[in-house]
């Protein structure tokens, strides 16, 4: 949760003005962290946690396998991984637990339960 506040610092939202920082832990221990990054196409934005795992493959490949998913925002407000980011933190990571800010304060849930029958082809 550290390294997601830190990185949530550099977020690029200018039009949403919802600055998000999350942060992945690997099975071999690593830390990555990303922000969400938007773009005057709207659609083309990239969420915090889409841009920590995909920083992660480009730092150190294909192999990752995601432990756990913190996600936090500078609003204060709840905030769970959207769909998209759900079906790319269960990619690498079905067993993978998340850490985020939920209706009743701080929550936890496993990728399972916010992602029922997640879709996977290996
Ligand atoms: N956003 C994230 O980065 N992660 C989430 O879990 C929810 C939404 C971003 C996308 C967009 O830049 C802004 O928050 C408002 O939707």
């Amino acid at each position: 949760m550290r390294a997601a506040r830190a990185a949530m610092k550099n977020a690029y939202a200018p039009f949403s003005h919802f600055k998000v920082g999350a942060a992945i832990l690997t099975s071999k221990g690593d830390i990555f962290a990303g922000c969400n990054v938007e773009n005057s196409s709207y659609g083309m934005t990239n969420c915090a946690e889409r841009t920590a795992i995909f920083s992660a493959v480009a730092a150190k490949g294909p192999e990752l396998e995601i432990v756990a998913v913190a996600v936090t925002n500078a609003q204060g407000v709840p905030c769970s991984p959207c769909g998209a980011c759900r079906q790319v933190i269960y990619e690498f990571g079905p067993e993978a637990v998340v850490f985020y800010q939920g209706q009743d304060g701080d929550a936890e849930s496993s990728i399972k339960e916010l992602l029922p029958e997640g879709f996977r082809l290996r």
